[in-house]
């Protein structure tokens, strides 16, 4: 490796350039890249993995996200919405195999019937569990007020991924109108930090029209919105979507899962104490892509616990592992990925987001 790039790990900031560099990384580089990553993590985080059991709860979305499979334009898809019984019982599952966190995902509706009915949910896993199992909810943009509601009824994290910092190429992934607006996803984000939650984004790697100078400006907003956790994951294309007429001119799936550990390996190294997700996606399209993740920088996984019947009808994208895997097989399986990786995982443990804990107990944040 020559002096220069040896040089570039052990800077203390990463430039816009470097992080460029950075992925389009071969060789001793790459390799350096990765070990930096891996040293980061044990040295802030140890060797833990928490999981948190997936349920996705509902595929009914409002939305017309050009990307996603369960978009509203898409009538090849049956929607459903889990009972709250379903919902009960899968929740049990986690606390039973100590698991100890949940996030529940969805399409995103706001209507007050939603609103409400999540409300209520909440409180009954919260008086199910005595309390015991952490909540996530990754259920979209809502108004302040609604964040406020659920966190009050006893949700403490949340997922909005931003997809792209980019609002130009944001444009070309969504329809152009007030419902998938750049802005309003940026002020929602602004709203669950208020409201007090743990705020996770996170962005879509490798899709058409993204370049690595537009990833190197993901993990820079990334650090700047200063998220407490985040989830990224190659863009799959799906069949039924508009932006399948593309499949043709993309990186090849290979190269989009090389650039998502890239990604997470270049997010931890940049914010070194924050939860990262080892999403499903990246075993898509690696089937040991979940511990590679881990050995790049991630320390949180997603067991899923969406009861099968439902799980063809929640594909977001194509060929998404897991459809016939009971929860109990996905428990044992990624339990077995996680040790391959070097890693134990956290039983019984929140493992909340050490960055959230540091921000909100330093007076000067
Ligand atoms: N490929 C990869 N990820 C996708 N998502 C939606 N559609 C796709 C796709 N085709 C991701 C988005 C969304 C999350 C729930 O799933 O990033 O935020
Ligand atoms: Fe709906 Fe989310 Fe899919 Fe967009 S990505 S269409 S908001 S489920
Ligand atoms: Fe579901 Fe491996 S994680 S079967």
């Amino acid at each position: 490796m020559t002096e220069q790039t040896v040089g570039l790990l052990l800077k203390n900031k990463l430039t816009h350039n470097d992080l460029v560099t950075l992925l389009n990384a071969q060789g001793e580089l790459r390799k350096a890249l990765f070990s930096k990553a891996a040293e980061i993590k044990k040295e802030y985080l140890g060797n833990k993995v928490y999981f948190r059991g997936l349920i996705e709860y509902s595929n009914i979305c409002s939305k017309n996200c050009y990307y996603c499979g369960v978009r509203r334009g898409n009538h090849k898809v049956e929607r459903y919405q889990l009972a709250d019984i379903e919902v009960l019982d899968a929740a049990r599952f986690a606390l039973d195999n100590h698991f100890a966190s949940i996030v529940i995902q969805s399409g995103e509706r706001s209507d007050q019937k939603f609103v409400d009915t999540i409300e209520k949910l909440l409180l009954k896993i919260k008086a199910m569990s005595n309390g015991r199992l952490g909540i996530t909810l990754s259920l979209g943009e809502q108004s302040e007020q609604t964040y406020e509601r659920w966190f009050k009824a006893g949700a403490h994290r949340y997922l909005l991924r931003i997809e792209t910092s980019d609002r130009d190429l944001y444009s070309k992934l969504h329809p152009n109108d007030s419902i998938h607006d750049f802005d309003a996803r940026i002020e929602s984000l602004n709203s669950l930090r208020k409201v007090g939650y743990q705020v996770g984004s996170g962005v879509m790697i490798g899709l058409p029209f993204q370049s690595p100078e537009s990833l190197a400006n993901d993990l820079l907003f990334l650090k700047k919105i200063d998220i407490d956790m985040a989830g990224m994951g190659p863009f799959i294309e799906h069949k039924e979507t508009p932006l399948y007429r593309y499949a043709g001119e993309l990186l090849s799936r290979q190269e989009r899962f090389e650039l998502s550990l890239k990604m997470v390996a270049l997010l931890r190294i940049l914010m070194k104490n924050i939860n990262i997700a080892a999403t499903t996606a990246m075993q898509t399209i690696d089937p040991q892509g979940r511990e590679k993740s881990i050995m790049v920088g991630s320390n949180v996984i997603m067991p899923n616990l969406t009861p099968l019947k439902y799980r063809e009808n929640y594909k977001l994208y194509e060929d998404k592992p897991c459809i016939d895997e009971e929860a109990e097989q996905c428990r044992s399986c990624l339990e077995a990925r996680i040790h391959i990786a070097g890693n134990e995982i956290g039983w019984d443990e929140w493992g909340d987001s050490k960055h959230f804990m540091q921000r909100t107990t330093n007076p000067n944040n």
